[in-house]
């Protein structure tokens, strides 16, 4: 079977890890990219042997299968929906759109047109997410009560060249870096009934220091930079959620879970390996690393990453090369819209919560993703992983 071309719409700071990626993932293949500033996409065609068109030639293109959308999150839904009116699946990277009814609407633009739609985070189907999605479905901490999820930095003006997308309307914390968690809980606990929150802003501007030509200056906050989301699963499980961009340090885990016989750490759900803990009962913590499984052998580090900072594993493009696959096998992909759709309503809802209160009940219903065997993961590398 043919690969399926994929067409890159944005040329920013994440397309460098996709373009890289893509030649070592079975089933896709890079065959042009374009950006509203036709100097980066002419700069990355150079240096992948892709082409550089515009927008509109992309959606013409045919051998363009699939639009791989990495702009950012306040234009995912119009190049979305755009793809798929050209008749294009769609890969996107987190989150799927900023505005819930829009996410509902690129799903059901995708199903009606019968293509598919997909979105990051595709990390949960990384080796650390199949992992902790094996121990949970063999019951290793019982049914899961409880738990809790924590991402806390101090922002992200020190390293990205362009940090205000961060701080305005569709950034912030949780619908930023909350994916992650999100896809993590909804692959291992299924999906949520309602929500709580509590939001704030500690400060209302920001010092951007990361090198580039907005060095030194202050821009606005006009979204909550701090975000505690109660959870409820349909499971009857209840997680809080605390994002931060205000917290210089912590010492939580990224996600714990607690279950009726036993406690789970969860490998980080920013990267596609790692290592998680158990324990049963009050017994001493067993590590598990999953580094030796597909997707799990640490092979990226981060320029800004301190010197004693481990590598990690990213495989961005996983995602893209597993909805590739259920295209052509005709059957159902993992990180898809739905789930990135009911993503959204979670995490807007706790947006909303903190904002107006009360508890909200989500609209979407959807089922848990079918768990990734080791042996399907293996065929998504390039000549299978060895
Ligand atoms: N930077 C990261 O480390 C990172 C990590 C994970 C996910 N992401 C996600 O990737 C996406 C992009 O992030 P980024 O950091 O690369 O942003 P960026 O601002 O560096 O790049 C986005 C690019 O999209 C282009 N663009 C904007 N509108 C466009 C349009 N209509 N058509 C074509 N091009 C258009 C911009 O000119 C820009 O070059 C976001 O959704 C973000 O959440 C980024």
């Amino acid at each position: 079977m043919a690969d399926l071309g994929v067409g890159i719409v944005g040329c920013g700071v994440i397309s460098g890890i996709y373009l890289e990626n893509m030649p070592s993932f079975a089933g896709i293949k890079a065959v042009a990219c374009t950006d509203i500033i036709p100097e980066r996409s002419e700069a990355k065609a150079k240096e992948h042997g892709i082409d550089a068109v515009t927008p509109a030639e992309m959606l013409k293109r045919d051998d363009v299968d699939i639009i791989l959308n990495i702009t950012p999150p306040l234009v995912h839904y119009d190049v979305s929906l755009a793809a798929l009116q050209a008749g294009k699946h769609v890969f996107g990277e987190k989150p799927l759109c900023v505005e819930v009814e829009h996410g509902k609407r690129l799903v059901d633009e995708a199903r009606s047109r019968g293509l598919a739609i997909g979105v990051a985070p595709d990390t949960f189907l990384g080796a650390g997410g199949r992992l902790a999605r094996e121990l949970i479905d063999q019951g290793i901490i019982g049914k899961v009560i409880a738990g809790s999820c924590n991402l806390m930095s101090h922002g992200m003006e020190h390293w990205h060249p362009d940090p205000r997308a961060f701080y305005v309307h569709g950034g912030g914390p949780l619908l930023d870096v909350g994916p992650y968690y999100m896809n993590a809980l909804i692959n291992l606990l299924g999906p949520v009934e309602s929500v709580v929150g509590v939001t704030s802003t500690a400060f209302p501007t920001r010092h951007v220091t990361a090198e580039g030509p907005l060095k030194g200056q202050h821009i606005p906050v006009e979204t909550p930079t701090t975000i505690m989301g109660m959870l409820h699963f349909a499971s009857g499980a209840d997680v809080n959620v605390f994002m931060s961009w205000d917290v210089w340090k912590h010492g939580h885990p990224a996600i714990e879970l607690y279950g009726t016989e036993g406690t789970l750490r969860v490998p980080d759900p920013n990267f596609f390996g790692g290592s998680l803990q158990y324990s049963k009962g009050r017994d001493e913590w067993i590590t598990v690393d999953a580094s030796d499984r597909a997707f799990g052998r640490p092979n990226y580090r981060a320029a800004m990453w301190p010197a004693g900072q481990p590598s990690q594993a990213n495989y961005r493009c996983l995602g893209i090369a597993e909805l590739a696959a259920s295209v052509t096998r005709g059957t159902p992909h993992r990180a898809s819209g739905a789930m990135g759709s009911h993503s959204l309503e979670a995490m807007q809802s706790v947006i909303r919560s903190g904002r107006d209160g009360g508890r909200i009940a989500l609209q979407s219903k959807i089922d848990r993703p079918a768990s990734l065997p080791e042996s399907e993961a293996a065929l998504l590398w390039e000549g299978g992983w060895r």
